[in-house]
């Protein structure tokens, strides 16, 4: 099996490390367009090895796309992450014209390719992908969700005092700031509603918390964040690759599920060796479901940028 980790920047090289760590495969590629960065941090990555013992050869290179040839999971991380005070969505401008331009340069040498999507505004940058290679919507997948769900699950288990490992829990909708739909109604802690162990004003603010998750990072770091992102696309990819077909909140084409078509955004899905392989219907309430729908109003206008660009 082979992977290749597109940008090298903090999220980048967190999801190879945690790829290679875990032995999903036998050869990552990690690609940057700026000179030395991903030979440099793969051969950092690579001199690990021994001492985590791993044998994944990762092998970084300054935009030589010839040496992805033949990967069977491409992760795009590229482009800028977003400053304090920035909202991922201020980001499409630059953003769309590179993961457009990688996603040329992937499918070249990996035609068969499975491709995940990091880069924000991840959304958009999904159904830029979809739209731009005109891949079978199956092997588009954006990450966003899967971030915000294990954010969730940090900030239940916060408040109920239990291990995050316990939790069942899925944020819908888009992965922005005010577009992300931290399901509580559905939420479990193995199989009791966490609504049952949490007053109303402690559910709102762990909505609230979840949602605003990346921007307090970045608030708090200055840039924006890269452990759970990171962890998270390497999730998808062991899902993908070990054939495991997890349920994660992936954002995904719709095709009328969950009332939408012409959009990706954030929705339960298997995932498993031919990408992503069902949508589950999670049947929301009527508040959940007018929620969704102004979520995907937003995803939309956002995609709708696109056309400007
Ligand atoms: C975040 O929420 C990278 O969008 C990502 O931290």
């Amino acid at each position: 099996m082979k992977v290749t980790v597109v940008g090298a920047g903090a999220v980048g090289a967190t999801c190879a490390d945690n790829i290679a760590r875990k032995e999903l495969c036998s050869e990552l590629v990690l690609l940057d367009i700026k000179e030395g960065i991903a030979e440099g941090k793969a051969q950092d990555m690579m001199q690990t090895a021994t001492l985590l013992g791993f044998d994944t050869k990762i092998v970084g290179s300054t935009n030589d796309y010839s040496k992805t040839a033949g990967s069977d999971v491409v992760v795009i991380t590229s482009g800028l992450p977003r400053k304090p005070g920035m909202t991922r969505e201020e980001l499409i401008g630059v953003n769309a014209g590179i993961v457009k331009g990688v996603c040329e340069n992937v499918l070249k040498f990996s035609p068969d390719a499975i491709i995940i999507v990091i880069s924000n505004p991840m959304d958009t940058m999904t159904y830029l992908a979809l739209k731009s290679t005109g891949l079978p919507k199956n092997r588009i997948i954006g990450m966003g969700g899967t971030l915000d769900s294990a954010r969730f699950k940090y900030q239940l288990s916060q408040h109920l005092g239990c291990s995050p490992a316990d939790l069942n829990a899925v944020v819908v909708g888009g992965h922005g700031d005010t577009t992300m739909i931290p399901l509580i109604s559905k939420a479990t802690w193995n199989s009791a509603p966490v609504t049952d162990f949490l007053s109303k004003e402690q559910q709102d603010k762990i909505v609230k918390d979840t949602m605003v998750g990346g921007a307090t990072l970045t608030a708090l770091i200055g840039t924006s964040a890269w452990y759970a992102p990171g962890a998270a696309g390497a999730a998808l990819v062991e899902s993908i690759l070990r054939d495991e077909k997890k349920l994660f909140t992936c954002c995904v084409a719709l095709d009328g599920e969950y009332g939408q078509k012409d959009i990706c955004i954030g929705v339960p899905v298997v995932i498993g060796k031919n990408g992503w392989e069902k949508i589950l219907d999670f049947k929301l309430t009527a508040d959940e479901q007018a929620a969704f729908d102004k979520s995907a109003a937003a995803v939309r206008s956002m995609n709708d940028v696109l056309a400007t660009l």
